[in-house]
């Protein structure tokens, strides 16, 4: 027989492990009405600046070393140091630091303003880097407006990355294929490497009532605000990440092909490609 104690504290954990499933329910019900309403109520500029602003207040830890999926694909991928790279969403130089230190020139570029002291300390005296999105990236080299990033349209490099899980932030799949175009035409004989979050070729997860709801009050905000943009059932929003569109394998092959390259995917822990150009 157990003890009173025991049973005591195990009614007690039985009544938290409840409390816990209800909040967990209240949590995943607000962030998928938040997901409806503001994918509705915003165009797609805003929703990428949201996905920038809500990144960078989530402060997370500042890795200083590669992930074990980067190393071997960097090493194998890249062309040798010390070759001249264009890294895109590098955040607080966590790639940039590691490619700098191997003899590598970097010119970065990250939507995050406040990444600023760390990304210039990790880019050194060998690269620039500037603060735009990818979204400026496509207005300076494809439509040659003026962008923040309108210094590296005119340059050309050995290799572009789209650094950790970024290209899942362009959820427009006009704005995924401009950006390939953009960087095909800044390393026309390099490769791509492009990292993002994956997704199954299946259909689509059936869709939650808390989005719904949250959609049909975001639709009419939108209407009354005059915004329109691309909403996919795939797409997700997080609270950290902002929003999301995974991208599945034949999703990532045909935007290769559109650019006229092949495409190796990479399916360990983090999904990632690199894109060569067809022989
Ligand atoms: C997971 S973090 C990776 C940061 C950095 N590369 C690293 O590995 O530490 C994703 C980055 O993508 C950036 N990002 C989000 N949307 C973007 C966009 N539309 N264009 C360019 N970068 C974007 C975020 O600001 C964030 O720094």
């Amino acid at each position: 027989m157990f003890s009173p104690g025991y049973r005591l504290l195990r009614r007690v954990i039985g009544t938290y492990a409840a409390l816990d499933r209800s909040v967990l329910r209240v949590h995943t019900a607000l962030e998928e009405a938040a997901h409806g309403v503001l994918s509705r109520a915003l165009d797609a500029r805003e929703r990428s600046d949201l996905s920038v602003y809500l990144g960078a207040r989530a402060n997370p830890t500042v890795r200083s070393t590669l992930f074990s999926w980067e190393l071997p694909w960097f090493q194998s991928d890249l062309p040798p140091p010390p070759a001249r790279l264009l890294l895109g969403a590098a955040g607080s130089g966590r790639e940039a630091a590691w490619l700098t230190a191997r003899g590598y020139a970097v010119d970065a570029f990250e939507p995050a303003r406040s990444c600023e002291p760390r990304l210039a300390s990790a880019v050194g005296s060998l690269g620039r880097c500037a603060f735009g999105s990818y979204e400026d990236l496509v207005l300076s080299v494809l439509t040659v407006e003026a962008s923040p990033l309108s210094h590296f349209a005119s340059e050309r490099y050995d290799a572009v990355i789209l650094g950790w899980g970024s290209l899942t932030h362009v959820i427009d799949p006009d704005m995924r294929r401009n950006l390939l175009q953009a960087a095909d035409r800044l390393s026309p004989h390099g490769p791509i490497l492009a990292s993002f979050w994956a997704r199954d070729e299946g259909p689509p997860p059936p869709p939650r009532r808390a989005r719904a709801a949250g959609a049909a009050v975001g639709g009419w905000l939108g209407r009354l605000r005059g915004r329109s943009a691309s909403v996919s059932p795939h797409d997700g929003f997080r609270t950290h990440s902002g929003f999301t569109r995974p991208l599945a394998r034949s999703e990532l092959e045909a935007l290769a092909a559109d650019v006229g390259r092949t495409c190796a995917w990479y399916a360990d822990a983090y999904p990632h490609v690199t894109l060569r150009r067809r022989p």
